[in-house]
């Protein structure tokens, strides 16, 4: 079985749900507490062992690029300021995994998006993040589904379940969990966004997953699906009877990052891990508590 060593996180969305913050500033370089989300996505990366990361990009997002290459004229200001922890911290992005860039020229969808970085990844299997979704896994949740892929030799996507009344803003599967191991779920059809009354099941696809490269021939036969887009989902609705697709039903919390609301919740999920910061959190909430809709 080839190792997963290689991630392609598609990031060329123009953040329409941020407006008005992204408008200049991509909105993967928005910060959870003091990181860009997008570093949390690759430290995730780094810790399921993922080696090289292909970041699909698009116009206006260079920062995201800059801010995981080296910084020597920062560098040395803070090496000469004796700011040793600061320094780190400007450091580990630049070292975490080998990064390269492609740019996806036309918003024409998710699954047009993956097949962009199709030369970069060549024939092995890879992973594939999608920046809205920040997962807090003690385990990491992009390793979980290696650890399948690399047992079974399936291509794998993250699954959760969701209040019926959701389902239409996902991925849904439907299939049968495994009698070995009640998170594999064996997936016998996907379907993109479905009206809530034509869902197959509450199973939703969460933006990680773990794919053979025998996708990308599967994207090159899809056509437009949802929104006149090609859909990451349809080609892999369409590998399922020749090849077979596993959900995993992942360990861990999950934030939709590109919603302002989850975006938020995101941050007091990461600022809890800093008591000074958290303390001050509680302080304020405890103090405004009632006082909800109040201006100034
Ligand atoms: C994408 C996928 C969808 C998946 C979702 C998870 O949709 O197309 O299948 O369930 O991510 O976040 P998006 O939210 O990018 O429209």
């Amino acid at each position: 079985m080839q190792r997963v060593r290689k991630a392609v996180i598609p990031a060329a969305g123009m953040g329409t749900r941020f407006l008005p913050a992204t408008k200049a500033v991509a909105k993967e370089m928005l910060p959870i507490v003091n990181k860009p989300s997008i570093q949390l996505i690759i430290e995730e990366a780094a810790d399921s062992g993922i080696e090289e990361v292909i970041l699909v990009t698009g116009r206006g997002k260079t920062e995201i690029v800059d801010h995981f290459d080296a910084h020597p004229q920062l560098e040395e200001i803070l090496r000469r300021a004796g700011k040793e922890a600061l320094l780190r911290e400007v450091l580990r992005p630049s070292q975490m995994v080998k990064i390269s860039s492609v740019r996806q020229q036309r918003p024409l969808g998710l699954g047009h998006a993956i097949s962009c970085a199709r030369h970069l990844v060549g024939n092995e299997p890879f992973a594939v993040f999608l920046p809205d979704d920040l997962v807090d896994a003690k385990r990491p949740c992009a390793r979980q589904l290696i650890d399948l892929y690399e047992r079974t030799g399936k291509s794998v996507v993250a699954l959760m379940n969701v209040p019926r009344a959701e389902t239409s803003s996902y991925g849904i599967a439907a299939g049968s969990a495994d009698l070995h191991d009640p998170r594999v779920v064996d997936i016998k059809s996907l379907i993109e966004k479905p009206a809530v009354e034509d869902a197959p099941s509450t199973l939703a696809v969460v933006g990680r997953y773990v794919l053979d490269p025998s996708v990308f021939d599967w994207l090159t036969r899809t056509n437009p699906g949802r929104g006149d887009e090609i859909q990451l989902t349809d080609a892999l609705a369409a590998m399922i009877q020749a090849e077979g697709l596993l959900g995993y039903l992942f360990e861990g919390d999950r934030f939709d990052a590109g919603d302002v609301t989850g975006y938020l919740l995101a941050n007091l999920n990461w600022a809890r891990k800093t008591p000074r910061i958290w303390t001050s959190l509680l302080q304020y909430v405890d103090t405004h508590r009632g006082s909800e809709g109040d201006g100034g």
